[in-house]
């Protein structure tokens, strides 16, 4: 298979009129993730590239990560050590492959971070492209999910940190909040591709599915997204605008230590029901 995930380009993204715009979108279509580097951004500005792609995304009350009073914030501090922000999340953990929202009704189609001040030894983010793991999967185990859907659990009902990837069984407990299903085999919406709909973070279950069935396929599709070699590993640097296809990709960051600064901030865009 060819590998495909991840393009470099080179722009200035302050500067950017729609004919350029076009081809960055073209490359993320088709790279899933497209980094561009040296960029010197205010938040008007990262705002207003963002804002070429569409309007930006609303969690419609729900609650999502820097959301305050039912208010989703255009920009999200992703920071550790970052004392000159109010409020800056996800600290130095862990934070396990997922693709952004999948909780809410209408997850977000795209979302970009731009490094503002990031150490070197702190983490590298990797994305995975769920299309191609879609494609690896065996054609028996396509026919067994291809009309299946996945319950994902708001993880902000849960103490922050306490949430990992679980699949749940509920004769022990039923996570708390509301619960959103979306096909767990989803249909791209621009380019028509399928894409393996699954995330390794969050409470989650197959709709309709017995307790341990559910378990069985959860590893074995857990099994693909570890083994894939469609994977992009982004080492960060100061300036770095990194903007991936929400709906086609699960991103991951290993922790790193507390001492360590980074600050990113992150924009994200409007998106469908996934169908
Ligand atoms: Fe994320």
């Amino acid at each position: 298979m060819n590998i495909n995930i991840g393009k470099e380009l080179f722009l200035d993204i302050s500067k950017i009129e729609y004919e350029t715009f076009f081809y960055v979108k073209k490359k993320l279509l088709a790279h899933k993730v497209v980094v561009i580097k040296k960029q010197s951004l205010t938040d008007e500005q990262l705002v207003a590239f963002a804002k070429m792609f569409g309007p930006l995304f609303d969690a419609n009350k729900a609650q999502v990560l820097g959301a305050e009073n039912g208010k989703t914030s255009e920009v999200v501090v992703v920071g550790n050590n970052a004392p000159e922000f109010e409020k800056a999340f996800l600290g130095h953990q862990e934070v396990l492959p997922h693709s952004d929202h999948q909780w809410v009704a209408e997850p977000s189609s795209l979302s970009m971070l731009y490094a503002i001040d990031v150490d070197a030894k702190s983490s590298p983010t990797t994305w995975t492209d769920t299309t191609a793991v879609y494609k690896e999967l065996s054609k028996d185990l396509k026919d067994q999910i291809a009309s299946k859907e996945i319950t994902t659990f708001n993880p902000f009902y849960r103490p922050f940190g306490e949430v990992i990837a679980k699949y749940v069984n509920r004769e022990e407990d039923v996570p708390p909040g509301e619960q959103i299903s979306h096909p767990l085999v989803r249909t791209h919406s621009e380019t028509g591709d399928k894409i393996l709909y699954m995330h390794r973070a969050y409470e989650m279950e197959f709709k309709n599915t017995s307790y341990n069935q559910g378990v069985q396929l959860w590893q074995k599709l857990n099994d693909y997204i570890d083994n894939t070699k469609a994977v992009y590993e982004h080492h960060w640097e100061n300036g770095d605008l990194v903007i991936w296809d929400n709906r086609a990709t699960l991103h991951y960051r290993p922790s790193f230590a507390k001492s360590i600064r980074r600050v990113l901030k992150r924009v994200s865009i409007t998106g469908e029901k996934p169908f």
